[in-house]
């Protein structure tokens, strides 16, 4: 199976077992937005709960807030938003497609990468196990050709987006003869500038409304509100603080499902420092947030760290944490060094000192901050991506079975437990749901009595219940119950008084917590 048909095949699963619906679907849905569904919801809160237990549970200096979505328009203005939060857009005048003209440059980039891993394959292949690939790859002529076309391209494109030269852009795709995927075609548009916010009026009557936005990320609710929390909370520096919440961006290619979407869930903490530690705490969030990420058990080379070549108007460092889709390896996570950029031109425009006193140099300044902020639908993708997993199972008859099961880290899981009565008669329902009762203010647990044993074992694996027990006539005699575990398939028997310690340190959110 192909990386591209697992992915449509995660999308298809994703909707057929309630995680992801389209957004208004019954009128052809909306383009980037989606719904989460009842498996869906439960599995994006457990997400959010441990990245909002690791930010402010486990760092005594990091507290939380919820700030309104709404904010003042000047607000937007201070931050750089208005004048610099774009993107670089071209259209194809064939095909009237629209594109961002540097993901089309990235994109041609991504092809070039994979010539040279083609010819790497090949010459592997032709020398066996004397194959030394650093040395090949040092002195091939046609990977030393490509390799030298990727790093021209990739500088041009850092010097110019840096620059803002986006007559030079659009000389890149030309130079590259990047053609329009749709049209096949190069009848490019100029490349312009395309603001991600969307705006909206508030006021009742139309004349005297103001313009207002969306906000396009969470920051910067933190951002005016440091004072009063280093205030109220007597917080010293350096101090944190986590918010999460919904952010909007008109994205001019919204693709990939929930990966890129209109609206979408930010997780973002700002990290308040003394202005010359900055590059200290950054390398400090970069390896705590690698940590965060690969307690999940999803494989270390999963993971790696990309150098943003185009610096944001706001960051001196920036680095993205990505992990590899079955789309390639993309951003999940940026941690940025912001300076006091935010909080200094929040000053300066609104007129209000934003200074902290700092009682051992005895001295007031604008502390400067390291961002961590990901997304919540992105590492939502994430999970499911790693989860997703098609297994042959072979019988003890011979016959070969096929089952999916989204192996989820069990904190995560949106159902924690399927009780199971194993018929439908003779009292073995109510003794189930006596289990399900005391068990249900501990765990989210699911009762099911429909069907055979065999295909609530695997509606429950294709969720990621990491448990399932059923209720048989023996449970009626001596209160022990079956026990299956999801990813082993193995089932033992087990006092039922029992399942709640069994369970406890496998599906805890404290044990993930801990092992961070
Ligand atoms: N406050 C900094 C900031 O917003 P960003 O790199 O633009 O930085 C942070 O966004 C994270 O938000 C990204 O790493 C990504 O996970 C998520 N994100 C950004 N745009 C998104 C979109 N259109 N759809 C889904 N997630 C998005």
């Amino acid at each position: 199976m192909t990386q591209e048909e697992l992915f449509k095949k995660l999308i298809a699963h994703s909707k057929e077992y309630g995680f992801v619906f389209q957004s208004s679907e019954i009128y052809d849905g909306l383009s980037a937005v989606y719904d989460y569904g009842q498996n869906g919801v439960e599995l994006k809160n457990n997400i959010r709960q441990y990245w909002w237990e690791a930010m402010t549970r486990l760092n005594e200096n990091i507290v939380g807030i919820d700030s309104a979505i709404f904010m003042h328009p000047k607000v937007w203005t201070a931050s750089g938003h208005v004048g610099a939060f774009s993107d670089p857009l071209i259209d194809n005048k064939d095909s009237k497609k629209r594109y961002r003209a540097d993901v089309l440059i990235e994109e041609w980039i991504e092809k070039q990468s994979e010539k040279i891993s083609k010819e790497v394959t090949k010459a592997k292949k032709r020398f066996g196990d004397s194959f030394d690939e650093a040395m090949f790859i040092k002195t091939n002529p046609r990977v030393l050709e490509t390799q030298e076309k990727i790093d021209t391209v990739s500088n041009r494109m850092a010097t110019s987006l840096g620059e803002d030269d986006l007559a030079e852009v659009k000389k890149i795709i030309e130079d590259c003869e990047i053609a329009c995927p749709v049209s096949g075609t190069r009848n490019w548009t100029e490349v312009r500038h395309f603001n991600l916010m969307f705006d909206t009026k508030m006021g009742s009557v139309s004349d005297d409304a103001n313009v207002i936005y969306l906000r396009p990320e969470t920051a910067q609710g933190i951002f005016v509100n440091y004072l009063n929390v280093q205030k109220t909370g007597r917080m010293k520096l350096p101090f944190g603080i986590a918010q999460i919440g919904k952010a909007f961006r008109n994205e001019i290619v919204a693709r990939q499902f929930v990966f890129r979407m209109r609206e979408f869930e930010q997780m973002e903490m700002q990290f308040f420092v003394r202005p010359g530690e900055e590059l200290e705490w950054f390398e400090f969030w970069k390896e705590k947030r690698m940590r965060w990420h690969t307690a999940l058990g999803f494989g270390d080379d999963n993971y790696r760290f990309h150098e943003h070549a185009k610096l944001a108007h706001y960051a001196n460092a920036a680095f993205d944490i990505e992990y590899k889709f079955p789309f390639g390896f993309k951003e999940v996570e940026g941690i940025h060094s912001r300076t006091d950029f935010d909080l200094a031109s929040h000053q300066k425009l609104s007129g209000k000192k934003l200074q902290y006193f700092d009682s051992e140099l005895n001295k007031n300044y604008v502390p400067y901050v390291v961002e961590t902020s990901i997304g919540l639908d992105r590492t939502f993708l994430m999970v499911l991506s790693a989860a997703y997993t098609e297994e042959k199972i072979t019988r003890d008859n011979g016959k070969v079975d096929e089952r999916v099961v989204l192996r989820i880290p069990p904190a995560l899981a949106p159902i924690k437990l399927g009780v199971f009565p194993l018929v439908n008669k003779d009292g073995l329902p109510d003794k189930a749901r006596q289990i399900m009762d005391d068990l249900k203010v501990d765990f989210k647990c699911q009762y099911e009595e429909k069907d055979s044993i065999g295909k609530r074992y695997r509606r429950h694996d294709a969720i990621g219940t990491p448990f399932c027990v059923t209720i048989d006539h023996q449970s009626l005699e001596d209160n022990t119950v079956t026990i299956r575990h999801r990813d082993t398939m193995e089932q033992e028997r087990v006092d039922a008084s029992r399942l709640r310690e069994i369970m406890e340190e496998k599906v805890s959110m404290k044990s993930l917590l801990r092992s961070i």
